[in-house]
Formats: structure tokens, C-alpha cells, sequence
């Protein structure tokens, strides 16, 4: 049959119809154990019993009425994430990338401010923050840039967990303005910044009247055990963006901002159309309480480390496996070998997994996950990484 999609996406040969739980079925009836929640979106796992009504009563009320309208429901939920964050204010868009994009406007719009008319950020190697054209700059994979030169200029590029390359931008470059980062890399294959490294950032950044920038659109939302990830260095951003779990299926994005960044960009500065609509708004804010009223950061912690120890006890003493990563439900396991094919293979086992940096298997299952799911998880997996690492040359 002739597609009638752009070519942008390798997908699996099935389609999924429906979904429950951590449960989905595909068209043809095959059931499977969803470990990516739709690249950690589906937060509450699908057709939650309190979701959907929320949901079904939204639709009947009021989808879309754009900003030119007061927004209570943008009030509740910027209200709610910032009691959460300890943050101040916050703007509402549709998606990841529309998110970092207004984080960026923040940081040029900061610098003029104070009079850099050539601001500069600091970003970092194997970083992702989207596809857009600033986004993709930003982002460090040239993967992702090839083909879309020339690239967005006024980024700096740095490893990870590396403060001394930091200070020596900061000695050099007058123009720097923000440091703009992953909490823990995702599309990199699940790379974390040590609770130490984001401590000296937060340190560079108050000394310097730098912004301290971090993504949080894959590792917030509760998903490490903490409603941000940033938290477990006991530290507060200056800019958050966020998505994917935030509205646990409904697109949503979100810029998170403190006292030195919530004033930047005043009227005029930005827009969006569907950005804060009260459909998307409704399910952010239902998301958020049944997550408090579920206990589910506690849940995603818990379930994070069963899995982990686990695949450690399944996975010991086996050759190509190289290291497991990643915190609460954000895992990843890198083998010493590209490992595509898996995604394949596990869907055939009846289990839903995504591969990033070419060899690092990631799990990002629902925060609702039982330990019996869990347990499954890693009764699936790990046969397939065994008969894998046995079967392939490296
Ligand atoms: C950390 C991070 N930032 C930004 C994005 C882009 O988000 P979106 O795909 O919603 O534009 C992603 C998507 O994977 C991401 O993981």
C-alpha cells in the first residue's frame, strides 16, 4: 500500500488500538507490556478509571477558546507547579521542543537585558532538546543536525559533569548568559548530571548572573521518585521546561520559571494559539492530583529500583552488558554493541521498549506500574539481552 506519511519514522510493523493500564493491544489483538508509555508520556499508564472522565467532561465544556480569554485553568496548574517547584511563574505550550524554545528566547532576551547584545549558552554533548531549529542546535548529535545547516549560532558546547570546562568558558566568554541543560540525558542513553556537578552549577550561575537552564521535558514530572529531578540535589532552576508526562497523553508543554527569568519576556515577547487550552490544562492539573493522591513518585522510586535490581540480579556475570543507569522509572542499560534490533524482538515477546544512542536499551514505563508488572519487565527482557549478546558479535 502507498504511504501517504512523510518518510520521518522507523516504525514497528503493527499498530496499537487500545490500552489499559500498563497494558496495550494492537490492531490484530496481540497483547503487550508497555515499558515506554509513549517515551514517558503516558504517566498514568492508558484509560485511567480517574483520567478518562475528567477528560470526557472537559471535551463537553470547553477544548480550545485561545488567549485572548482569562485562563483560570492555566492559573490552577501554573499554580500547582510552582507550589511544586518552588518556581514562581509559568507559560503554557504544546511540546518539548516549543518548551526549550521559549527557554532560549528567555536566555537571549535576558542577556540584551543586561546589555549583551550576542548572548551565548552553554550546552552539552549527547544533550537532546528537540528538532525544531534553535532546538536542534542546542541539541548534541549530529545526527539530528545534518542536512538542516546552518545551525543556529550562540551555543557553547561542554561534556557532562565536567565544572572546570564551565569556568573556563566563563573566563573567556563575556557573552555567556546561561548554562542549558538535561537534569539526566535521555535520548542520549540515559546519562544523569551528579547531584554535586548540578550544585556547582547552580553555584556558577548565582556568582556569574547566569540562568541555570534544565531540561526536565523526559526526567520530570515525577518520574525519578521527586516531581523534578533537580531535586534530589536539594537545588531550583532559573528556567524548566516541560511535556511529555505533564498531561499523561494530552500534548502539553510547559516553561517553569523563577524570580530572576519570570519577567524576561513581557507582552508581546510570545505566543502560541493552542498553547494552555483548557483541555490540556485539565488533564495537567487531573495528572498531577492523581499522582499526589496515588502516591506515585513514592511508586516510581520503589519500582524503579525493583526493576534495577532485578535486571542486575538476571543480567550479573553477562558478558556485553556494560552498565545500567538511570533513576526511578528512567532506565537505561547500555550494551557493548548496537542493539535496534531488539525493539523488534521484544515487541515479539510481548514487551514495548525503545533503544537510544544506538545501544542503550531504555525502559520509561507508567508511574502506575505494580510490582508484579515490574517483575515482568524483567522477566522478558532479560532472556532476549542473554540470546542477544550470546548470538551477536560485538
Ligand atoms: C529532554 C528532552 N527535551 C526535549 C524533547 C523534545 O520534546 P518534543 O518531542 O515534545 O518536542 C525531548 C523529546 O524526546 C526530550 O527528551
Amino acid at each position: 500500500m502507498t504511504s501517504h506519511l512523510m518518510n520521518t519514522y522507523g516504525r514497528l510493523p503493527f499498530a496499537l488500538s487500545h490500552g489499559r493500564g500498563c497494558r496495550v493491544w494492537d490492531t490484530e489483538g496481540r497483547e503487550y507490556l508497555d515499558a515506554l508509555s509513549g517515551i514517558a508520556v503516558n504517566t498514568l499508564g492508558h484509560a485511567h478509571p480517574k483520567l478518562v472522565p475528567a477528560l470526557q467532561d472537559q471535551v463537553g465544556r470547553l477544548i480550545h477558546c485561545s488567549n485572548y480569554y482569562g485562563a483560570p485553568m492555566q492559573e490552577t496548574l501554573a499554580g500547582k507547579l510552582c507550589e511544586l517547584s518552588g518556581l514562581d511563574a509559568a507559560f503554557f505550550c504544546n511540546s518539548g521542543l516549543e518548551a526549550n524554545e521559549g527557554a532560549l528566547k528567555i536566555a537571549r532576551k535576558f542577556g540584551h537585558d543586561r546589555g549583551i547584545e550576542r548572548p551565548e549558552v552553554i550546552v552539552y554533548e549527547r544533550a537532546f532538546h528537540g528538532r525544531s531549529i534553535a532546538t536542534l542546535s542546542a541539541t548534541g548529535n549530529p545526527k539530528v543536525q545534518k542536512g538542516f545547516e546552518p545551525l543556529v549560532e550562540g551555543f557553547v558546547r561542554v561534556p557532562l559533569n565536567d565544572l572546570s570546562a564551565i569556568e573556563s568558558v566563563a573566563r573567556d566568554n563575556p557573552n555567556i548568559v546561561a548554562v542549558f541543560l538535561e537534569t539526566i540525558q535521555g535520548e542520549g542513553g540515559i546519562h544523569s548530571t551528579r547531584i554535586e556537578i548540578l550544585q556547582g552549577l547552580r553555584r556558577i550561575c548565582d556568582e556569574r548572573n547566569w540562568l541555570l537552564m534544565l531540561d526536565e521535558v523526559q526526567c520530570g514530572i515525577g518520574r525519578t521518585g521527586k516531581w523534578f529531578a533537580h531535586q534530589w540535589a536539594g537545588i531550583r532552576p532559573d528556567v524548566m521546561p516541560l511535556a511529555k508526562g505533564l498531561g499523561s497523553g494530552v500534548p502539553i508543554g510547559a516553561i517553569v520559571a523563577g524570580p530572576r527569568a519570570k519577567d524576561v519576556l513581557g507582552p508581546g515577547n510570545h505566543g502560541t494559539t493552542f498553547g494552555g487550552n483548557p483541555l490540556a490544562m485539565r488533564a495537567g492539573i487531573e495528572t498531577l492530583r492523581i499522582m499526589e493522591e496515588d502516591g506515585l513518585l513514592a511508586n516510581a522510586a520503589a519500582m524503579g529500583e525493583r526493576i534495577r535490581a532485578g535486571l542486575a540480579e538476571a543480567l550479573h556475570g553477562v558478558a556485553g552488558v556494560k552498565e545500567m543507569r538511570g533513576q526511578g522509572l528512567m532506565i537505561g542499560i547500555e550494551l557493548d554493541r548496537p542493539c535496534g534490533e531488539l525493539l523488534l524482538k521484544a515487541a515479539q515477546a510481548g514487551l514495548l521498549i525503545s533503544v537510544t544512542a544506538d545501544s542503550v536499551l531504555r525502559l520509561l514505563p507508567a508511574l502506575i506500574l505494580s510490582a508484579a508488572e515490574a517483575d515482568e519487565i524483567v522477566a522478558r527482557l532479560a532472556p532476549l539481552v542473554r540470546d542477544f549478546l550470546a548470538a551477536a558479535q560485538p
